[in-house]
């Protein structure tokens, strides 16, 4: 079986290895800290979400690993009202602990992480790798690095814990089988809620968790679509761009499907801010595209 560090040693660059190999590590660590961390913080994130002790906790240990590689010059993430800065080059993003509300029901919960050649915020043309970690019956490190899509598991080796690759080159099925669409159905715009039912028309199931790894995961696997639309009350959606969204853009694209907000790639999206948030389509390519032509009709 290969392992991350053998995988790394033929196909990335140590520019690359080196952070990916960090958050890894570091995410053994967030998982041995699960049970015990399920408490609120008491403090509220930067988008006004209260906190919890593992997203504080996550937060730091990711934080650290990757300013520990020297090769980040800064961490962005979620849980942080500014960047960490370290010496290195290379920018990160990070969501450390997703689907939060999904802690204390022991359903999956994710870590998300974008890498950049640019300073950030910046567009996803800049992005040079990403990955995400599933916390969930296995705990996995799923990565691109702009060459395909690879998965590992943790296993017992014979020197500890380490990763073993178990996907090499995901690709998405040409047939789509699930979809999973976040918000309050009725707060979905008019082309959403007519393009799902479509969908259920079509024999696709609805697969949705609430955590967005876990339900994009899905996809990834089994084909079909995720969003987390624009909503009558929230026309810019709830995921925010560069900490979930445009990462799992890079995975999906590399995947073989297509992510949009509706109008525009979402790689191509120009943020103004670390916080900016938009709608999210996630999935095969000829779902994305039919979906984008549903709301182009209604604009
Ligand atoms: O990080 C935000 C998040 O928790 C995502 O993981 C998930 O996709 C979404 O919010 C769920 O939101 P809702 O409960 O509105 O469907
Ligand atoms: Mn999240």
């Amino acid at each position: 079986m290969t392992n991350l560090s053998e995988f790394f040693s033929e196909s990335v660059s140590d520019q690359l290895a080196k952070p990916l190999t960090a958050i890894a590590e570091a995410a053994f660590n967030v998982s041995k800290h699960l049970p015990f961390a399920m408490g609120k913080a008491g403090r509220l994130n930067p988008f006004g979400e209260e906190q919890t002790k593992i997203d504080v906790f996550a937060n730091d240990v990711f934080a650290t690993s990757l300013l520990g590689t020297s090769i980040v010059a800064e961490v962005a993430s979620e849980e942080l009202e500014r960047p960490k800065t370290g010496t290195g080059s290379l920018h990160a993003t990070m969501d450390p602990l997703d689907g939060s509300s999904n802690i204390s029901t022991n359903n999956p919960l994710g870590s998300i992480f974008g890498f950049y050649s640019s300073p950030l915020p910046c567009s996803g043309k800049g992005m040079v790798a990403a990955a995400f970690v599933t916390y969930g019956p296995m705990l996995t490190f799923t990565f691109s690095a702009g060459d395909g899509v690879h998965r590992f598991a943790a296993v017992e080796g014979v020197n500890g814990k380490e990763f073993v690759l178990i996907d090499e080159r995901i690709r998405l099925p040409d047939e789509a089988g699930v979809y999973g669409f976040g918000g309050l159905r009725r707060e979905w715009i008019d082309p959403v809620e007519t393009f799902v039912g479509s969908l259920e028309r079509r024999g696709m199931k609805l697969r949705y968790g609430g955590t967005f790894v876990g339900d994009f995961n899905q996809v990834l696997r089994y084909g079909g679509i995720f969003a987390y639309p624009a909503l009558k009350n929230r026309p810019r959606g709830k995921l925010r761009l560069l900490y979930e969204v445009a990462p799992m853009a890079f995975i999906v694209k590399q995947a073989g499907g297509l992510a949009s907000d509706g109008a525009m790639d979402i790689l191509s999206l120009e943020p103004s801010s670390l916080a900016e948030t938009c709608p999210a389509y996630l999935g095969n390519t000829s779902l994305v595209r039919e979906l984008e032509r549903e709301l182009s009709r209604r604009r």
